[in-house]
Protein backbone atom coordinates (compact mmCIF):
# COMPACT_ATOMS: atom_id res chain seq x y z
CA UNK A 1 0.00 0.00 0.00
CA UNK A 2 1.08 3.39 -0.89
CA UNK A 3 0.41 4.80 2.65
CA UNK A 4 2.87 2.53 4.57
CA UNK A 5 5.93 4.31 2.96
CA UNK A 6 4.96 7.60 3.20
CA UNK A 7 4.95 10.21 5.67
CA UNK A 8 3.05 13.10 5.01
CA UNK A 9 -0.73 12.58 5.00
CA UNK A 10 -3.24 15.29 3.67
CA UNK A 11 -5.88 16.33 6.25
CA UNK A 12 -8.67 17.19 3.69
CA UNK A 13 -8.47 13.54 1.62
CA UNK A 14 -5.93 12.03 2.74
CA UNK A 15 -3.62 11.67 0.26
CA UNK A 16 -0.01 9.90 1.15
CA UNK A 17 3.07 11.38 0.12
CA UNK A 18 6.81 10.72 1.11
CA UNK A 19 7.72 14.35 0.98
CA UNK A 20 5.90 17.48 2.28
CA UNK A 21 4.57 19.50 0.08
CA UNK A 22 3.00 22.72 0.20
CA UNK A 23 -0.36 21.63 -1.74
CA UNK A 24 -1.62 18.31 -1.98
CA UNK A 25 -1.72 16.87 -5.10
CA UNK A 26 -4.98 15.13 -4.96
CA UNK A 27 -7.39 17.88 -3.80
CA UNK A 28 -5.32 21.16 -4.54
CA UNK A 29 -5.58 22.56 -0.91
CA UNK A 30 -2.71 24.00 0.50
CA UNK A 31 -0.99 23.54 3.95
CA UNK A 32 -3.00 20.65 4.56
CA UNK A 33 0.07 17.81 4.59
CA UNK A 34 0.60 17.08 8.26
CA UNK A 35 3.42 14.41 9.00
CA UNK A 36 2.07 11.15 10.35
CA UNK A 37 4.96 8.86 12.25
CA UNK A 38 4.71 5.38 11.37
CA UNK A 39 5.03 3.18 14.77
CA UNK A 40 6.71 0.03 14.51
CA UNK A 41 6.19 -2.70 16.89
CA UNK A 42 8.91 -3.66 19.12
CA UNK A 43 7.95 -7.45 18.88
CA UNK A 44 6.09 -9.61 17.53
CA UNK A 45 4.60 -10.73 20.43
CA UNK A 46 2.34 -8.46 22.24
CA UNK A 47 1.73 -10.83 25.31
CA UNK A 48 -1.90 -10.90 25.02
CA UNK A 49 -3.26 -14.38 24.03
CA UNK A 50 -6.15 -14.65 21.16
CA UNK A 51 -8.71 -17.91 21.20
CA UNK A 52 -10.30 -18.63 17.74
CA UNK A 53 -13.39 -19.74 18.07
CA UNK A 54 -16.04 -22.60 15.72
CA UNK A 55 -18.21 -20.07 13.81
CA UNK A 56 -20.78 -22.62 13.84
CA UNK A 57 -20.76 -21.92 17.63
CA UNK A 58 -21.17 -18.18 16.69
CA UNK A 59 -25.05 -16.65 17.47
CA UNK A 60 -26.61 -14.80 15.25
CA UNK A 61 -26.77 -11.18 15.02
CA UNK A 62 -29.33 -9.65 17.66
CA UNK A 63 -32.44 -8.08 16.31
CA UNK A 64 -32.66 -4.62 14.40
CA UNK A 65 -34.23 -2.10 15.41
CA UNK A 66 -36.94 -0.88 12.92
CA UNK A 67 -36.43 2.88 12.94
CA UNK A 68 -40.33 3.15 11.79
CA UNK A 69 -39.33 5.10 8.83
CA UNK A 70 -39.89 2.54 6.02
CA UNK A 71 -37.66 4.23 3.77
CA UNK A 72 -34.62 4.27 5.81
CA UNK A 73 -35.57 1.00 7.22
CA UNK A 74 -35.66 -0.24 3.44
CA UNK A 75 -32.11 0.95 2.77
CA UNK A 76 -30.65 0.01 6.19
CA UNK A 77 -31.34 -3.77 5.15
CA UNK A 78 -34.34 -3.41 7.27
CA UNK A 79 -33.62 -1.21 10.72
CA UNK A 80 -30.34 -0.73 12.45
CA UNK A 81 -28.29 -3.27 13.92
CA UNK A 82 -27.01 -2.39 17.43
CA UNK A 83 -22.84 -2.37 18.21
CA UNK A 84 -22.64 -0.79 14.50
CA UNK A 85 -21.53 2.55 12.85
CA UNK A 86 -23.84 4.14 9.91
CA UNK A 87 -22.27 7.07 7.93
CA UNK A 88 -24.84 9.36 6.56
CA UNK A 89 -23.23 11.42 3.92
CA UNK A 90 -24.52 13.88 1.68
CA UNK A 91 -23.83 17.69 0.72
CA UNK A 92 -24.43 20.67 3.20
CA UNK A 93 -28.59 22.08 3.09
CA UNK A 94 -29.59 18.41 1.49
CA UNK A 95 -31.41 17.69 4.78
CA UNK A 96 -28.97 14.52 6.80
CA UNK A 97 -29.75 17.10 9.91
CA UNK A 98 -34.08 16.59 9.61
CA UNK A 99 -33.15 12.63 8.07
CA UNK A 100 -31.92 11.72 11.30
CA UNK A 101 -34.06 14.25 13.43
CA UNK A 102 -37.10 12.87 12.40
CA UNK A 103 -35.48 8.87 12.64
CA UNK A 104 -34.64 9.88 16.38
CA UNK A 105 -38.20 11.03 17.12
CA UNK A 106 -39.57 7.87 15.55
CA UNK A 107 -37.48 5.83 17.22
CA UNK A 108 -37.74 7.34 20.42
CA UNK A 109 -41.52 7.05 19.94
CA UNK A 110 -41.32 3.05 19.57
CA UNK A 111 -39.38 2.78 22.79
CA UNK A 112 -36.15 3.36 22.37
CA UNK A 113 -33.31 5.74 24.06
CA UNK A 114 -31.88 8.00 21.90
CA UNK A 115 -29.30 10.34 21.99
CA UNK A 116 -28.64 13.13 19.78
CA UNK A 117 -25.64 15.16 19.49
CA UNK A 118 -25.07 18.33 17.55
CA UNK A 119 -21.97 19.81 17.51
CA UNK A 120 -23.52 22.41 14.45
CA UNK A 121 -26.73 23.90 16.24
CA UNK A 122 -27.94 25.17 19.45
CA UNK A 123 -31.03 23.23 21.23
CA UNK A 124 -33.11 26.17 19.77
CA UNK A 125 -32.56 25.83 16.13
CA UNK A 126 -33.33 21.57 16.83
CA UNK A 127 -36.15 22.21 19.12
CA UNK A 128 -37.93 24.41 16.38
CA UNK A 129 -36.36 22.58 13.68
CA UNK A 130 -38.49 19.56 15.54
CA UNK A 131 -41.35 21.52 16.09
CA UNK A 132 -41.53 22.32 12.35
CA UNK A 133 -41.65 18.59 11.75
CA UNK A 134 -43.47 17.44 13.81
CA UNK A 135 -40.54 15.14 15.88
CA UNK A 136 -40.73 16.73 19.15
CA UNK A 137 -40.77 13.69 21.36
CA UNK A 138 -40.95 13.98 24.92
CA UNK A 139 -38.59 11.33 25.65
CA UNK A 140 -35.49 12.03 23.04
CA UNK A 141 -32.27 13.21 24.48
CA UNK A 142 -30.53 16.52 22.87
CA UNK A 143 -26.85 17.36 23.44
CA UNK A 144 -25.23 20.17 22.40
CA UNK A 145 -21.18 19.75 22.31
CA UNK A 146 -18.05 19.54 19.76
CA UNK A 147 -15.81 17.98 22.59
CA UNK A 148 -15.35 14.65 21.71
CA UNK A 149 -14.36 12.91 25.51
CA UNK A 150 -17.74 14.48 26.78
CA UNK A 151 -19.71 13.12 23.86
CA UNK A 152 -18.22 9.63 24.86
CA UNK A 153 -18.68 10.47 28.81
CA UNK A 154 -22.07 11.14 28.04
CA UNK A 155 -23.20 8.47 26.06
CA UNK A 156 -21.82 5.86 28.65
CA UNK A 157 -23.93 7.65 31.39
CA UNK A 158 -27.09 7.63 29.32
CA UNK A 159 -26.06 4.12 27.60
CA UNK A 160 -28.60 5.31 24.46
CA UNK A 161 -29.86 2.55 21.80
CA UNK A 162 -29.03 4.65 19.18
CA UNK A 163 -26.97 7.63 19.24
CA UNK A 164 -26.64 10.03 16.53
CA UNK A 165 -23.45 12.07 15.76
CA UNK A 166 -24.31 15.51 13.70
CA UNK A 167 -22.05 15.84 12.38
CA UNK A 168 -18.46 14.08 12.67
CA UNK A 169 -16.56 17.12 11.52
CA UNK A 170 -17.63 19.30 14.12
CA UNK A 171 -16.71 16.91 16.63
CA UNK A 172 -13.11 17.35 18.01
CA UNK A 173 -10.74 15.31 20.16
CA UNK A 174 -8.21 17.78 22.64
CA UNK A 175 -5.64 14.83 22.52
CA UNK A 176 -5.16 16.09 19.03
CA UNK A 177 -3.38 18.97 17.48
CA UNK A 178 -5.01 19.07 14.21
CA UNK A 179 -8.12 21.21 13.77
CA UNK A 180 -11.42 19.21 13.64
CA UNK A 181 -12.87 17.97 10.90
CA UNK A 182 -9.23 16.81 9.24
CA UNK A 183 -8.60 13.86 8.41
CA UNK A 184 -6.78 13.03 11.57
CA UNK A 185 -9.91 14.17 14.21
CA UNK A 186 -12.09 12.17 11.60
CA UNK A 187 -10.06 8.72 12.16
CA UNK A 188 -9.84 9.31 15.70
CA UNK A 189 -13.35 10.33 16.39
CA UNK A 190 -14.44 7.51 13.96
CA UNK A 191 -12.33 4.67 15.97
CA UNK A 192 -13.63 6.07 19.19
CA UNK A 193 -17.42 6.03 18.09
CA UNK A 194 -16.85 2.04 17.11
CA UNK A 195 -15.42 1.21 20.61
CA UNK A 196 -18.18 2.96 22.28
CA UNK A 197 -20.55 1.18 19.91
CA UNK A 198 -19.34 -2.08 21.28
CA UNK A 199 -19.56 -1.23 24.82
CA UNK A 200 -22.69 0.13 25.30
CA UNK A 201 -24.51 -2.02 22.29
CA UNK A 202 -25.41 1.50 20.62
CA UNK A 203 -25.92 1.93 16.97
CA UNK A 204 -24.49 4.98 16.08
CA UNK A 205 -25.09 7.48 13.29
CA UNK A 206 -22.36 9.36 11.84
CA UNK A 207 -23.62 12.58 9.79
CA UNK A 208 -20.57 13.62 7.26
CA UNK A 209 -20.98 16.38 4.91
CA UNK A 210 -19.84 15.26 1.65
CA UNK A 211 -19.42 18.41 -0.96
CA UNK A 212 -20.25 18.42 -4.70
CA UNK A 213 -16.57 16.85 -5.96
CA UNK A 214 -17.59 14.74 -3.60
CA UNK A 215 -14.29 12.61 -3.30
CA UNK A 216 -12.06 15.48 -1.53
CA UNK A 217 -13.78 15.68 1.71
CA UNK A 218 -13.19 14.32 4.75
CA UNK A 219 -15.92 11.56 5.50
CA UNK A 220 -14.47 9.27 2.59
CA UNK A 221 -11.65 8.60 4.53
CA UNK A 222 -13.43 6.88 7.36
CA UNK A 223 -16.30 5.18 4.97
CA UNK A 224 -13.89 2.00 5.14
CA UNK A 225 -14.41 2.33 9.31
CA UNK A 226 -17.68 1.94 9.71
CA UNK A 227 -20.45 -0.71 8.79
CA UNK A 228 -22.81 1.21 6.68
CA UNK A 229 -22.63 3.93 4.48
CA UNK A 230 -25.37 5.81 3.21
CA UNK A 231 -25.56 8.62 1.13
CA UNK A 232 -28.23 10.93 1.08
CA UNK A 233 -28.83 13.25 -2.55
CA UNK A 234 -30.80 15.08 -4.57
CA UNK A 235 -31.34 18.76 -6.16
CA UNK A 236 -30.60 21.04 -4.01
CA UNK A 237 -33.78 23.21 -5.91
CA UNK A 238 -35.70 20.10 -6.06
CA UNK A 239 -37.76 18.81 -3.24
CA UNK A 240 -36.57 14.90 -4.16
CA UNK A 241 -34.28 12.99 -2.18
CA UNK A 242 -32.75 9.95 -2.59
CA UNK A 243 -30.95 7.67 0.16
CA UNK A 244 -28.77 5.05 -1.09
CA UNK A 245 -26.29 2.53 0.68
CA UNK A 246 -23.10 2.45 -0.94
CA UNK A 247 -21.58 0.23 1.34
CA UNK A 248 -23.63 -1.92 4.12
CA UNK A 249 -22.70 -5.40 5.83
CA UNK A 250 -26.12 -5.65 7.16
CA UNK A 251 -28.10 -5.90 3.45
CA UNK A 252 -27.98 -4.83 0.00
CA UNK A 253 -26.46 -2.06 -1.74
CA UNK A 254 -28.85 -1.32 -4.67
CA UNK A 255 -32.33 -0.27 -2.22
CA UNK A 256 -33.14 2.98 -2.72
CA UNK A 257 -34.95 5.13 -0.41
CA UNK A 258 -37.13 8.11 -1.93
CA UNK A 259 -37.87 11.26 0.29
CA UNK A 260 -39.82 14.50 -0.84
CA UNK A 261 -38.61 17.50 1.43
CA UNK A 262 -41.48 19.68 2.39
CA UNK A 263 -42.47 22.40 4.41
CA UNK A 264 -42.87 20.04 7.18
CA UNK A 265 -39.50 18.02 7.23
CA UNK A 266 -39.17 14.76 4.90
CA UNK A 267 -42.46 12.75 3.64
CA UNK A 268 -41.72 9.92 2.53
CA UNK A 269 -42.42 8.52 -1.17
CA UNK A 270 -43.85 5.02 -1.08
CA UNK A 271 -45.04 5.10 -4.55
CA UNK A 272 -42.27 7.09 -6.44
CA UNK A 273 -42.40 5.90 -10.01
CA UNK A 274 -44.88 8.55 -11.37
CA UNK A 275 -41.98 10.85 -10.37
CA UNK A 276 -39.36 10.19 -12.32
CA UNK A 277 -41.42 10.48 -15.67
CA UNK A 278 -43.15 13.28 -16.63
CA UNK A 279 -46.90 12.51 -17.71
CA UNK A 280 -47.80 14.45 -20.10
CA UNK A 281 -50.90 14.35 -22.78
CA UNK A 282 -48.90 15.70 -25.36
CA UNK A 283 -45.39 13.99 -27.21
CA UNK A 284 -42.44 15.86 -27.08
CA UNK A 285 -39.52 15.00 -29.05
CA UNK A 286 -36.31 13.86 -27.64
CA UNK A 287 -37.91 11.89 -24.62
CA UNK A 288 -38.56 8.37 -24.35
CA UNK A 289 -39.43 6.35 -20.97
CA UNK A 290 -37.44 3.66 -19.47
CA UNK A 291 -38.20 1.08 -16.83
CA UNK A 292 -35.71 0.85 -14.65
CA UNK A 293 -34.72 -1.22 -11.09
CA UNK A 294 -33.49 0.11 -7.86
CA UNK A 295 -32.93 -2.50 -5.85
CA UNK A 296 -36.49 -4.61 -5.83
CA UNK A 297 -38.11 -1.56 -7.22
CA UNK A 298 -38.86 -0.76 -10.36
CA UNK A 299 -38.58 3.14 -11.67
CA UNK A 300 -40.35 4.87 -14.73
CA UNK A 301 -37.79 7.21 -15.81
CA UNK A 302 -37.88 9.91 -18.41
CA UNK A 303 -34.91 10.36 -20.77
CA UNK A 304 -34.57 13.29 -22.46
CA UNK A 305 -32.37 14.21 -25.74
CA UNK A 306 -31.04 16.84 -27.24
CA UNK A 307 -28.89 16.98 -30.75
CA UNK A 308 -27.91 20.34 -32.21
CA UNK A 309 -25.73 20.92 -35.25
CA UNK A 310 -22.21 21.12 -34.03
CA UNK A 311 -19.51 23.82 -34.81
CA UNK A 312 -16.95 22.13 -33.14
CA UNK A 313 -14.31 19.78 -34.95
CA UNK A 314 -15.06 17.13 -32.21
CA UNK A 315 -18.78 17.30 -31.68
CA UNK A 316 -20.01 17.19 -27.75
CA UNK A 317 -21.71 14.44 -26.19
CA UNK A 318 -22.80 15.56 -22.85
CA UNK A 319 -24.61 13.03 -20.38
CA UNK A 320 -26.06 13.62 -16.75
CA UNK A 321 -27.53 10.92 -15.12
CA UNK A 322 -25.92 7.87 -17.48
CA UNK A 323 -22.53 6.77 -17.81
CA UNK A 324 -20.96 8.61 -20.24
CA UNK A 325 -19.15 6.01 -22.30
CA UNK A 326 -22.40 4.25 -22.66
CA UNK A 327 -23.72 7.63 -24.65
CA UNK A 328 -20.75 6.92 -26.70
CA UNK A 329 -21.43 3.84 -27.70
CA UNK A 330 -25.10 4.26 -28.11
CA UNK A 331 -24.80 7.48 -30.54
CA UNK A 332 -21.66 5.23 -32.41
CA UNK A 333 -23.74 2.55 -32.71
CA UNK A 334 -27.08 4.41 -34.02
CA UNK A 335 -25.05 6.46 -36.60
CA UNK A 336 -23.35 2.76 -37.73
CA UNK A 337 -25.88 0.51 -37.69
CA UNK A 338 -29.25 2.88 -37.73
CA UNK A 339 -27.58 5.17 -39.94
CA UNK A 340 -28.60 8.18 -38.24
CA UNK A 341 -26.40 10.53 -38.90
CA UNK A 342 -24.37 12.77 -35.66
CA UNK A 343 -20.87 13.18 -36.26
CA UNK A 344 -21.80 16.69 -37.17
CA UNK A 345 -24.12 17.08 -33.68
CA UNK A 346 -23.61 17.45 -30.16
CA UNK A 347 -25.91 14.98 -28.30
CA UNK A 348 -27.16 15.82 -24.84
CA UNK A 349 -28.68 13.10 -22.89
CA UNK A 350 -30.47 13.21 -19.10
CA UNK A 351 -32.26 11.31 -16.86
CA UNK A 352 -35.45 13.06 -15.43
CA UNK A 353 -35.22 13.78 -11.27
CA UNK A 354 -31.89 13.86 -10.85
CA UNK A 355 -31.53 10.18 -10.36
CA UNK A 356 -28.27 8.05 -11.71
CA UNK A 357 -28.75 5.40 -14.12
CA UNK A 358 -26.49 2.45 -14.14
CA UNK A 359 -28.39 -0.21 -16.13
CA UNK A 360 -27.92 -1.05 -19.81
CA UNK A 361 -31.73 -1.57 -19.71
CA UNK A 362 -31.06 2.31 -20.59
CA UNK A 363 -29.92 1.59 -24.05
CA UNK A 364 -32.68 1.50 -26.06
CA UNK A 365 -34.28 4.17 -24.40
CA UNK A 366 -31.35 6.47 -24.96
CA UNK A 367 -31.06 5.33 -28.76
CA UNK A 368 -34.88 6.31 -29.38
CA UNK A 369 -34.48 9.29 -27.49
CA UNK A 370 -31.50 10.49 -29.50
CA UNK A 371 -33.18 9.63 -32.79
CA UNK A 372 -36.46 11.46 -31.69
CA UNK A 373 -34.44 14.26 -31.11
CA UNK A 374 -32.16 14.12 -34.24
CA UNK A 375 -35.62 13.60 -36.16
CA UNK A 376 -37.88 15.74 -34.96
CA UNK A 377 -40.07 12.77 -34.58
CA UNK A 378 -42.08 12.51 -31.28
CA UNK A 379 -42.19 8.67 -29.82
CA UNK A 380 -45.96 8.14 -28.03
CA UNK A 381 -45.95 8.88 -24.54
CA UNK A 382 -47.64 5.71 -24.00
CA UNK A 383 -44.72 3.78 -24.63
CA UNK A 384 -41.86 2.76 -22.64
CA UNK A 385 -38.56 0.89 -23.47
CA UNK A 386 -36.50 -1.71 -22.58
CA UNK A 387 -33.41 -2.95 -23.86
CA UNK A 388 -29.57 -3.35 -23.58
CA UNK A 389 -28.21 -1.95 -26.89
CA UNK A 390 -25.12 -4.76 -28.31
CA UNK A 391 -22.10 -2.95 -30.38
CA UNK A 392 -23.74 -4.90 -33.43
CA UNK A 393 -26.45 -2.60 -32.90
CA UNK A 394 -28.99 -5.65 -31.65
CA UNK A 395 -31.40 -5.06 -29.02
CA UNK A 396 -30.42 -7.43 -25.88
CA UNK A 397 -32.52 -8.98 -23.04
CA UNK A 398 -33.15 -7.44 -19.84
CA UNK A 399 -33.61 -8.91 -16.23
CA UNK A 400 -36.88 -9.09 -14.59
CA UNK A 401 -38.72 -8.09 -17.28
CA UNK A 402 -41.74 -9.44 -15.88
CA UNK A 403 -41.86 -7.00 -12.91
CA UNK A 404 -41.08 -3.87 -15.31
CA UNK A 405 -43.46 -4.76 -17.44
CA UNK A 406 -46.68 -4.89 -14.73
CA UNK A 407 -45.03 -1.62 -13.17
CA UNK A 408 -45.60 0.16 -16.98
CA UNK A 409 -49.00 -1.72 -17.55
CA UNK A 410 -49.74 -0.70 -13.69
CA UNK A 411 -49.47 3.36 -14.36
CA UNK A 412 -51.40 3.25 -17.96
CA UNK A 413 -48.60 2.46 -20.16
CA UNK A 414 -49.88 1.04 -23.33
CA UNK A 415 -47.23 -0.28 -25.39
CA UNK A 416 -43.31 -1.88 -23.80
CA UNK A 417 -40.83 -2.21 -26.67
CA UNK A 418 -37.98 -4.95 -25.86
CA UNK A 419 -35.73 -7.44 -27.07
CA UNK A 420 -37.08 -10.21 -29.49
CA UNK A 421 -35.37 -12.44 -27.31
CA UNK A 422 -37.24 -11.56 -24.08
CA UNK A 423 -39.55 -13.88 -23.10
CA UNK A 424 -42.40 -12.15 -20.57
CA UNK A 425 -43.97 -14.84 -18.34
CA UNK A 426 -47.23 -13.36 -17.87
CA UNK A 427 -49.51 -11.21 -20.16
CA UNK A 428 -49.91 -7.41 -18.59
CA UNK A 429 -53.24 -6.19 -19.35
CA UNK A 430 -53.54 -3.14 -21.69
CA UNK A 431 -49.67 -3.52 -22.28
CA UNK A 432 -48.73 -4.18 -25.74
CA UNK A 433 -45.46 -5.66 -26.53
CA UNK A 434 -43.23 -4.34 -29.51
CA UNK A 435 -40.22 -6.98 -29.78
CA UNK A 436 -37.44 -6.01 -32.20
CA UNK A 437 -34.57 -7.46 -33.39
CA UNK A 438 -32.27 -4.53 -33.65
CA UNK A 439 -32.23 -0.65 -33.44
CA UNK A 440 -32.73 -0.42 -37.06
CA UNK A 441 -36.48 -2.20 -36.63
CA UNK A 442 -36.95 -0.43 -33.43
CA UNK A 443 -37.02 3.05 -35.68
CA UNK A 444 -38.92 1.40 -37.99
CA UNK A 445 -41.42 0.32 -35.67
CA UNK A 446 -41.92 3.98 -34.73
CA UNK A 447 -41.87 5.24 -37.79
CA UNK A 448 -38.46 6.83 -38.22
CA UNK A 449 -36.49 4.84 -40.09
P1 LIG B 1 -30.81 20.06 6.95
O1 LIG B 1 -31.43 18.84 7.49
O2 LIG B 1 -30.36 21.09 7.93
O3 LIG B 1 -29.60 19.71 5.99
P2 LIG B 1 -28.15 19.14 6.32
O4 LIG B 1 -28.15 18.65 7.71
O5 LIG B 1 -27.94 18.04 5.30
O6 LIG B 1 -27.19 20.23 6.10
O7 LIG B 1 -31.86 20.67 5.93
C1 LIG B 1 -31.69 21.92 5.48
C2 LIG B 1 -32.63 22.32 4.37
O8 LIG B 1 -33.88 21.68 4.39
C3 LIG B 1 -32.88 23.78 4.51
O9 LIG B 1 -32.50 24.37 3.29
C4 LIG B 1 -34.33 23.91 4.76
C5 LIG B 1 -34.93 22.64 4.30
N1 LIG B 1 -36.04 22.22 5.13
C6 LIG B 1 -37.32 22.20 4.59
O10 LIG B 1 -37.53 22.52 3.43
N2 LIG B 1 -38.36 21.78 5.37
C7 LIG B 1 -38.19 21.42 6.66
O11 LIG B 1 -39.17 21.05 7.34
C8 LIG B 1 -36.87 21.45 7.20
C9 LIG B 1 -36.63 21.07 8.63
C10 LIG B 1 -35.83 21.87 6.41
MG1 LIG C 1 -27.16 19.51 9.31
Amino acid sequence: MKAERSHYVCEECGEASVQWLGRCPACGSFGTMREERKETPRSESSGTRAEPLLLSSVEEEGPRIVTGIGELDRVLGGGVVPASLVLLGGEPGIGKSTLLLQAAAALTGRGARVMLVSGEESAAQIGTRARRTGALDPGLYLLCETDLGAVLEAARQLAPQVMIIDSIQTMRSPELDSSPGGVNQLRECVSRMQSLAKEIDAAVFLVGHVTKEGMLAGPRTVEHMVDCVLYFEGERFDSLRILRAVKNRFGSVSELGIFEMTGQGLREVEDPSHLFADSREEAVSGTATVVIMEGRRPLLVEVQALVVPSHLPTPKRVSTGMDHRRLAIDVAVLERKARIRLSDRDVYVGICGGLKVSEPALDLGVCMAIASSRLDRTISPEMVFLGEVSLTGEVRPVSRVGERAREASRLGYKSLMLSDKSKPQAKHPGLELVQVRDVGRALERLGMA
